[in-house]
């Protein structure tokens, strides 16, 4: 592997103008088309601007015919953009392509793109037409856009599917007739790598003015390759991308903007290929176009996923703390991640523990650390995700039995709806263990009584408190209690994953509390 990270994505390659590939990013148009992602018109202009920052070359605005929101929302946006190329689609109607022109007729730079269908399966059906007369249409549809703006895009929808022969007629015609882009889209994501990279080069090689367009690819996801047939396209002498954030698009969505960017750029020893994409900016489009859709980003998602940078694994998690390049292709930074995360969870090894809690500040000694290691993994055992504030909770509950007189050697609780309800507690105080086993009004009621009974004292319970240290029913429980023993007062917490537990380890946490305050005023009567 000659480019282990990405540290220095394109700055040593040789930047020839022959293998530069613009982005065109599609997610306004082809991404909001999709059933449930639709955008305001606030949410599209602040999504446009975002990406005109993040250097998209081509920012497809809408589908200026489908409504009059679409509409203005493709004008404002052309009238804001900065250097990104603003293009509207359109169909092959001229009315269409006139209102398209319409929209984007205030960008600096304006592109209409102009489509119509050219596969037998589409033709016959969907258009209902010969291909002759489909061929006609497509040189009036691109010589009216050409009317319009110098700058015009055709695709031949369903491209992968189209007899080669009549493509290849209507490609040339296109181009004959003005475009300056030309689109073989993968529309219903059914191609593969070697074919579409085929079908570039067939196309390039057979039509005579090939040389004077540039060619594009647009892939769906159907068959989870709309990626590899993008750069597989472009390996076959496409030059344009078309793809959109977090993948979104119609059915299985696009080729994915921040994979296809990634991949060219860490691969960059065998893809040739550059563009002004700044990568940094990926974490911040996808987050903002996850926000303004609803469509959540699935956590294992390559590059923006909240997983792609994060370990739980031991093994995996040491190495990282060896070396970044153990487990990592990328620098989360080159993507706008700020760092790494090591997810604390039952893989997570001691290393890593030991780091997690550097990082919360605590620096433990090795018996505490173990004595915390361990109930760090009995913890992840019970827990699904063991946050942040876990470990906090059980490293301060650890760091407050280290000097503790009383501990809790084992608890076990009969609740439910057949009252009395029970509990069995076994004690270590001073070294010694006793059981004792109580009835109460309630577990909690059941297990202060028998804390009572193995450490008799008078103080009042004047506060008992349960709150969940995180989310989820798996939360850690954290218990406050309050005791009161001749005007004085003392505050202690338990956490636990089990609410009577972390009941018990409060409790007793108090009275340790309580016992120390008491030897410390008079050394000669220890508690009990
Ligand atoms: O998938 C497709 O064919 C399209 C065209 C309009 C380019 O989105
Ligand atoms: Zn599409």
């Amino acid at each position: 592997m000659n480019n282990p990270n990405s540290a220095a994505p394109e700055a040593n390659k040789q930047r020839s103008e022959k293998d530069r590939v613009l982005i065109f990013d599609t997610t306004l148009r082809d991404g909001e088309q999709c059933p449930g992602a639709s955008m305001t018109f606030e949410e599209k202009i602040e999504v446009a601007e975002l990406l005109d920052d993040m250097g998209v070359d081509i920012i497809e605005a809408g589908f200026p015919i489908a409504s009059e929101g679409d509409f203005h929302s493709v004008a404002e946006i052309a009238k804001r953009s900065k250097d990104s190329v603003i293009c509207g689609l359109s169909r092959a109607a001229f009315n269409d392509i006139d209102r398209c022109a319409e929209a984007v007729k205030h960008a600096r730079r304006p592109r209409i793109h102009t489509f119509l269908s050219t596969s037998p399966v589409h033709m016959k059906y969907k258009l209902q037409k010969e291909p002759q007369e489909v061929f006609e249409m497509v040189v009036a549809q691109v010589t009216r856009a050409r009317n319009h703006v110098e700058d015009v895009e055709w695709s031949a929808e369903d491209g992968t599917r189209t007899e080669i022969d009549f493509l290849c007629k209507c490609v040339e015609a296109a181009i004959k007739a003005g475009a300056t882009t030309i689109n073989i889209p993968d529309t219903v994501g059914y191609t593969t790598p070697a074919e579409y990279a085929q079908l570039f080069r067939t196309v390039r090689e057979r039509v005579p003015n090939s040389d004077k367009a540039r060619f594009s690819v647009h892939c769906h996801d159907d068959l989870g390759m709309a990626v590899a047939n993008s750069i597989a396209g472009v390996e076959g002498g496409a030059r344009q991308i078309e793809c959109t954030i977090n993948g979104i698009g119609e059915r299985a969505g696009n080729c994915s903007l921040e994979e296809v960017v990634m991949a060219m750029r860490t691969r960059g020893d065998i893809y040739p290929y550059w563009n002004n994409i700044d990568a940094t900016m990926l974490t911040r489009a996808s987050k903002l176009v996850s926000a303004v859709t609803s469509f959540p980003v699935q956590y294992n998602k390559a590059i923006v996923g909240r997983n792609a940078f994060a370990h739980e694994s031991g093994i995996h998690q040491d190495g990282m703390l060896k070396h970044t390049q153990t487990y990592e292709i990328m620098r989360p930074e080159d993507v706008g991640v700020s760092k790494t995360s090591l997810v604390m969870g039952k893989h997570s090894g001691r290393h890593a523990f030991r780091e997690k809690l550097k990082e919360l500040g605590y620096e433990l000694g090795d018996n505490s650390l173990h004595d915390a290691f361990n109930r760090f993994k009995a913890l992840a055992d019970k827990k699904k995700h063991v946050y942040d504030e876990d470990i906090v909770a059980l490293v301060d509950d650890e760091i407050a039995q280290a000097h503790d007189r009383i501990k809790i050697v084992s608890l076990s609780v009969v609740a439910g709806t057949q009252g009395p309800q029970r509990a069995t507690l076994r004690l270590d105080i001073d070294g010694k263990v006793v059981t004792e086993e109580a009835t109460g009004n309630g577990p909690v009621d059941a297990i202060f009584n028998a804390i009572k009974t193995l450490v008799p004292h008078t103080a009042k319970l004047m506060l008992y408190q349960v709150h969940a240290v995180t989310e989820g029913t798996d939360a850690q429980a954290e218990v406050s209690v309050r005791l009161e023993e001749g005007g004085k007062e003392v505050s202690a917490r338990g956490a636990d994953a089990d609410t009577l537990v972390a009941s018990a380890k409060a409790y007793i946490n108090a009275l340790n509390k309580l016992s120390q305050k008491r030897q410390s005023v008079n050394p000669q009567t220890a508690a009990g």
